[in-house]
């Protein structure tokens, strides 16, 4: 959450951080600033709303320089004012700092500053890190900031100028993620490798308790403790062009329609001639026959995706079956031992909620795994086992590629080590084998036929409320689609387990209350007609996720959205798109600001 950016070079460090907050937007987007240094000369613009306003701020006054760092603000603590917006500056005006995570003593702090007579310009817990900072700086910024990081606690990234110091600005890393680039006589950071592909693919991740000095000479680091680090940069295999919209009105559009592709480069070289290898990406082959419980871990998509992964391991491993919400996992007495498997599955590997979870079954001895889309986030340089989701950037808050590239890889996940325990015939995996290879074709299908969802999502703009409902493997994806529509369109929408609804949330239903039904053909269908049934005498519009071919279920809907038909097991990877698009359409027609939903954050780095 926040996004952060920082150059130093020869070039307008307002373009470059400008670009860069552009890009790291999804992080949040309540306020934003900028502090531009030239020569001893600090100057700081700073707005409520979008970076897009800070440009048209920038533009109308006369600040520049050579080294800058900005901020966009995903509010925490204080409101959504300009007062609280970053950069804060101590009242000396000796530092300028940006910050990204939560200071949990910062009152403690601040009533001592308060003593002293200290006035605070914001509500923030920020405002007390500069403070803090430039009360501990004689002329050593290293030994001060040190310090400073002593006395705070809580999760914080900071990006640090001092106004008595014109070629070095300063990071800080304890929890939340800081990336530095450096190249021909410029230094970068950014809270996501996304900003800084336009300069360098070539980046350094900055771990817990670090120190980096940026200058035109490079990136030094150095512990908490004072001593330097040696530095081990990654190369990161994408590129700018992957983080461009292109001609598509939203991310979030492009990114669902490319999930055929993402499917094709998740199953790619896992699946071949109807085998599942997962040999060189998962370590545990071997104890496969060991473990006794597998828990999938996850937050929002994630989990939902997870729990897909959960009715199929339920189905093919014979392992005691666990899957649970990050935040609620860690505070539970969970068995957790060297026969748990315990599964991490996050999109940007930077969910607070789940690297702590992680770091909690890493301590009980668990083999752990991260499945995440970027291999050196957090989560997976925590962990180290990683399998990759190879979905390429997201940038649409609404997270809808990376879900696929999950279900494929915990599909995957699950297949092998039913196969690694004996359990997965032969024939079994060749069916399923074939299966998967099929689905990036039916995927695409379904986004050729997109426009009918539009003209459906039409019908039902002026209504407030939706409930999903689905069961099994479709209950998951009815919560999905559920919290698509809530996120971006801000429509009420609740998903129930379709054989819940008569124990309460069926009081809910009357003609303005669609119900959406994800129905494909299963072991449980029938089950799932007598709930539409139940639902339609309630005078409920009914719309159906089914099976192409299934001529009956237009007797009991309003409207249908139809999928190819393909494998009891696979069908939320069908399911889930109609889904995903009604969601898109809804917000569209009501002309919500869909890359960018009200109070969300893409990254969410604090608990
Ligand atoms: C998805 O649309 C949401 N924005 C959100 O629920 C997200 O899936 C969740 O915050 C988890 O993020 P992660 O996968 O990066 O850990």
């Amino acid at each position: 959450m926040c996004g952060i950016m920082g150059y130093i070079g020869p070039k307008d460090a307002a373009e470059i951080v400008i670009g860069g907050l552009e890009c790291l937007e999804y992080r949040g987007y309540d306020s934003a600033g900028i502090a531009l240094a030239e020569g001893h000369k600090i100057g700081i613009s700073k707005c409520v709303g979008s970076v897009a306003n800070l440009k048209t701020q920038l533009e109308k006054c006369s600040l520049s320089g050579k080294m800058g760092i900005g901020h966009t603000r995903w509010a925490t603590h204080g409101g959504v004012t300009r007062e609280n917006a970053h950069p804060h500056v101590d009242p000396d005006g000796k530092v300028v700092l940006i910050h990204n995570g939560i200071i949990e003593n910062f009152h403690e702090l601040g009533e001592e500053f308060a003593k002293k007579g200290v006035r605070f310009v914001s509500e923030t817990d920020t405002e007390i890190a500069a403070l803090l900072i430039s009360s501990l700086y004689r002329d050593d910024p290293l030994l001060a900031i040190r310090e400073a990081c002593g006395r705070l606690r809580g999760a914080f990234a900071f990006v640090i100028l001092f106004a008595d110091i014109a070629d070095r600005y300063y990071c800080v890393r304890k929890g939340p993620p800081l990336v530095l680039g450096a190249a021909g006589g410029e230094a970068f950071c950014a809270s996501d490798v996304t900003a800084l592909l336009p300069y360098t693919n070539n980046v350094l991740f900055m771990e817990d308790e670090e120190i980096a000095e940026l200058s035109a000479e490079g990136i030094v680091l150095y512990g908490f403790d004072g001593l330097r680090k040696e530095a081990c940069p990654h190369l990161v295999d994408w590129d700018a062009s992957m983080t461009s919209k292109g001609t598509y009105p939203h991310f979030m559009l492009k990114e669902i329609e490319e999930q055929g592709s993402v499917l094709r480069r998740t199953l790619t070289g896992r699946l071949e001639n109807g085998v599942i290898g997962l040999e060189a990406e998962f370590p545990f082959s071997e104890d496969a026959r060991l473990f006794r419980r597998i828990h999938f871990v996850a937050c929002g998509t994630s989990c939902h995706a997870s729990a897909v992964a959960g009715r199929l391991a339920d189905r093919y491993t014979g392992l005691d079956v666990r899957v649970e919400t990050a935040s609620e996992y860690r505070y539970g007495n969970v068995i957790c031992d060297k026969h748990t498997l315990a599964v991490f599955v996050s999109q940007s590997g930077e969910t607070a909620d789940t690297l702590a979870a992680a770091s909690l079954a890493q301590a009980r001895g668990a083999r752990c795994l991260a499945v995440t889309n970027v291999v050196s986030s957090s989560l997976g340089r925590e962990v180290g086992s990683v399998l990759e989701l190879r979905a390429g950037p997201e940038i649409g808050v609404a997270a809808t590629k990376t879900f696929m590239g999950q279900l494929a890889a915990l599909t995957l996940l699950t297949l092998w080590i039913s196969k690694r325990k004996g359990l997965l015939a032969p024939q079994e995996e060749k069916r399923l084998c074939a299966e998967l290879a099929r689905l990036p074709a039916k995927v695409e299908d379904i986004l050729a036929r997109g426009e009918d969802v539009r003209k459906i999502a039409e019908r039902y703009k002026g209504l407030p409320a939706f409930l999903f409902i689905g069961r099994e493997a479709s209950y998951p994806v009815a919560m999905e689609g559920a919290l698509k529509l809530k996120e971006i369109s801000y429509v009420h929408a609740e998903a129930h387990a379709a054989g819940e609804m008569k124990h309460g949330p069926i009081a809910l239903l009357n003609e303005r209350m669609p119900v959406v039904a994800v129905v494909p053909k299963d072991g449980i269908y029938k089950k799932m007609l007598s709930n539409i049934q139940e639902s339609r005498a309630r005078r409920a519009p009914i719309i159906t996720v089914a099976s192409r071919g299934d001529e009956d279920i237009r007797r009991f809907s309003n409207d249908s959205l139809f999928v190819p038909e393909t494998e009891e097991e696979f069908t939320p990877f069908l399911t889930v798109v109609p889904l995903q698009l009604f969601a898109y359409h809804l917000a569209s027609i009501l002309g919500r600001e869909i890359d960018r939903p009200r109070n969300l954050a893409k990254s969410v780095t604090v608990e």
